[in-house]
């Protein structure tokens, strides 16, 4: 995601709904986002692989990337950058916690184009 675009924070989920180890899929303002518990921090990623269409919320985590259910794509929880069988990155947003809340920062435009 561009650091430039206006962004507005949404809240996706309880805190606690985030599990270590169980990728989360959420869809907010249109936008299929992928929420991710690594230790004691959340990263979100858009939910969709780069490769064709699978959610990677489906997917299985592997250390500290996620792995498509669909042909096993990797990307980097943290960064989105792909690791193998894609091309192309994930965009990845920002999280914070609020009030017990996974607050994610998402495009003032909402869904954008893959
Ligand atoms: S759809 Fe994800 S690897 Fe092909």
């Amino acid at each position: 995601m561009s650091t430039s675009e206006p962004k507005r924070w949404v809240r996706a989920c309880a805190a606690t709904d985030v599990k270590q180890g169980e990728p989360k899929g959420v869809k907010l303002a249109g936008i299929p986002i992928a929420l991710y518990r690594l230790d004691d921090s959340v990263y979100a990623t858009h939910d969709v692989c780069t490769h064709a269409y699978a959610l990677l919320s489906e997917g299985y985590i592997e250390g500290e990337s996620i792995e498509c259910p669909l042909h096993g794509a990797l990307f980097d929880i943290r960064s989105g950058k792909c690791k193998a069988v894609a091309s192309r990155d994930l965009a990845t947003y920002a999280v914070r916690v609020e009030d017990g809340g996974l607050m994610v920062a998402i495009p003032v435009s909402g869904a954008i184009e893959l």
